[in-house]
Formats: structure tokens, C-alpha cells, sequence
């Protein structure tokens, strides 16, 4: 039997990348898959190719650092599938920069996106999710919030409170004995559209254009800082929400899942 029959699945950031690759494998594995992002072209592409496989889906615009948006993307899962099992919270952007440059504009900006628009997604879905008997929360960290990162230090901060904003869910759920786990995932680096979209990080290297700036090249970066000396794949960690969203998982709540070939055990 597939490994989410029955179920109903809503994943940010699900145009691209990670969510992208979650949605198809959630789909595949038989939930209703909702694909929720602010890039309505490939989001709507996304759910179109997933319906014309046969299975249920369907794309919301949904700006996850925005209130309102988050409630009329639960009430129309709710019309169209009547129910949400499963809530994957990974829709995230990054910006760089030195603490001193950054602005703090800037800095709030990341913080809505990444930690805000994680407290709204969990805030609007659980009533849902407890309407339906139960169901798993699974937000998207970062290695980033594990261990310190140069430049990266508004992001860091984000993620850092997305792992803990988790552990706190997950004892709420419990203590309300409403069903519902929640648990993280800690990606290292993965190959990915994020680093042709990095904010305040150089297009390219000394020697111009040929040459792409180490950390904006997901596969230079996986050879040098990673033990298994590669970048991931986004079916890499697709893989391990997967395994976090379905009943398998029924005892783990709480927990930081690390996917990232080695980077944080050094
Ligand atoms: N790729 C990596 O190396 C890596 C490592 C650690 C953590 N992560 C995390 O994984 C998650 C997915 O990233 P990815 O690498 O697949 O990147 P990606 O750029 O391919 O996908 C991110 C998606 O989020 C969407 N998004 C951005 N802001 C949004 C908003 N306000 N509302 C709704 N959607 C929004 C984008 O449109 C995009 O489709 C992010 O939270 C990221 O921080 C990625």
C-alpha cells in the first residue's frame, strides 16, 4: 500500500526544488497533494503534471509571510479536500551579508519568510489537521541552525528558531494529545534553484563571468565542505519528509532529522 493513501498533503514552496520534489513524491505515495508558492507559472505547471498523472493535486498562491493568505489557503483545502494530514513548512529564501552591512529591513524580511511564515502555516493548520483526527508538521530547518555559518547569519537565525519553534510544537501537540507530531528537517547543501537566488552574495568569481562564486555553486561547495564530498538532491531529502509525513513515523515527534552527508559531524 502507498505510504500516504488517503491522506492530504500541503507543501510551501512547492514550485521549486525540495517542496517541488516533496509534492511529487507525496503524490506518488497517494495523498492529495496541495503545492502552495508565490510563483504561480511553475507551481500551477507543477500540480498540472501531477493531475495529468492521475493523481490529486491542486496549486495555491500562497505568501506564507502573509496572515490572510495562510487562512484562505486552509479553507480552500478544506473545500476541495475536505481534510490536511500532512503539512510540510519549506518554503524559504536566503540573504547574506555581514552583520554589520545587513539591513534591518533585511534582517525582518528573512525572519518573515523563514520563521514567520513557518508560526503562521502551523497556527492556521492545526485546527484542520485536528478536525481530521491527527497528522504530521514537518518544517524545513537548515544544517544552518546546528552550526554556525560566516555569512549567512539572518538565515541562521531563522532556521535556529524553526528547529526550536518545532520542539515546542511537537510538546504542545502531545500535551493536547491531539495526534499530531512535529519534527524538522536539516538539510546541508543540496542542489537546488536557492543558489541562483541567494541575496547579497557575489553572481561570480574573480575571473568573471565563467566563473560561478563558490557559494553560489551547490556542487563546488557539496566537493569542498561535505565528508561524503558531494552536493544532495532534493529526492534526498524528499526522502526523509516522506518518512516524517507517514505513519511510520508515528512514534517521532520532537526530533531533528540531519540530511546533509556528513556536514554537521565534523
Ligand atoms: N538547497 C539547500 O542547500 C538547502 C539547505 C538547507 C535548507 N534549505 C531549505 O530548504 C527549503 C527549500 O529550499 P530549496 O533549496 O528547495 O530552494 P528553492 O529556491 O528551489 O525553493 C524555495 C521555494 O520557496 C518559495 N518561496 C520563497 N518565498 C516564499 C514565500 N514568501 N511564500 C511562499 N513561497 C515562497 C520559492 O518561490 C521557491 O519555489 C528552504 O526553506 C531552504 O531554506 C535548503
Amino acid at each position: 500500500m502507498a505510504r500516504l493513501e488517503g491522506k492530504v498533503a500541503l507543501i510551501t514552496g512547492a514550485a521549486s526544488g525540495i517542496g517541488l520534489e516533496t509534492a511529487r513524491l507525496c503524490a506518488a505515495e497517494g495523498a492529495a497533494v496541495v503545492l502552495a508558492d508565490i510563483q504561480d507559472g511553475a507551481g500551477a505547471y507543477a500540480a498540472s503534471q501531477i493531475v495529468d498523472s492521475g493523481k490529486r493535486a491542486m496549486f495555491l498562491h500562497v505568501d506564507v509571510a502573509d496572515e490572510f493568505s495562510w487562512s484562505a489557503a486552509i479553507a480552500a483545502t478544506a473545500e476541495a479536500f475536505g481534510r490536511l494530514d500532512v503539512l510540510v513548512n519549506n518554503a524559504g529564501m536566503v540573504i547574506a551579508g555581514d552583520i554589520t552591512e545587513l539591513s534591518l529591513a533585511d534582517w525582518r524580511r528573512q525572519q518573515a519568510v523563514n520563521l514567520d511564515g513557518v508560526f503562521l502555516g502551523i497556527k492556521h493548520a492545526l485546527p484542520l489537521m485536528r478536525k481530521g483526527g491527527g497528522g504530521s508538521i514537518v518544517n524545513i530547518s537548515s544544517t544552518a541552525a546546528i552550526v554556525g555559518t560566516t555569512n549567512l547569519v539572518s538565515y541562521s537565525a531563522a532556521k535556529g528558531g524553526v528547529r526550536a519553534l518545532t520542539k515546542s510544537v511537537a510538546l504542545q501537540c502531545a500535551a493536547a494529545k491531539d495526534n499530531i507530531r512535529c519534527n524538522s528537517v536539516h538539510p546541508g547543501i543540496i542542489r537546488t534553484p536557492i543558489y541562483d537566488t541567494l541575496e547579497g552574495m557575489p553572481q561570480h568569481g574573480p575571473e568573471g563571468n565563467n566563473s560561478k562564486f563558490i557559494g553560489r555553486d551547490p556542487e563546488a561547495l557539496g566537493a569542498l565542505v561535505t565528508p561524503l564530498g558531494i552536493a544532495g538532491t532534493p529526492y534526498d531529502v524528499a526522502a526523509g519528509i516522506l518518512y516524517l509525513a507517514s505513519d511510520e513515523s508515528r512514534y517521532v515527534t520532537g526530533t531533528e532529522l540531519i540530511i546533509d552527508g556528513g556536514l554537521v559531524a565534523r
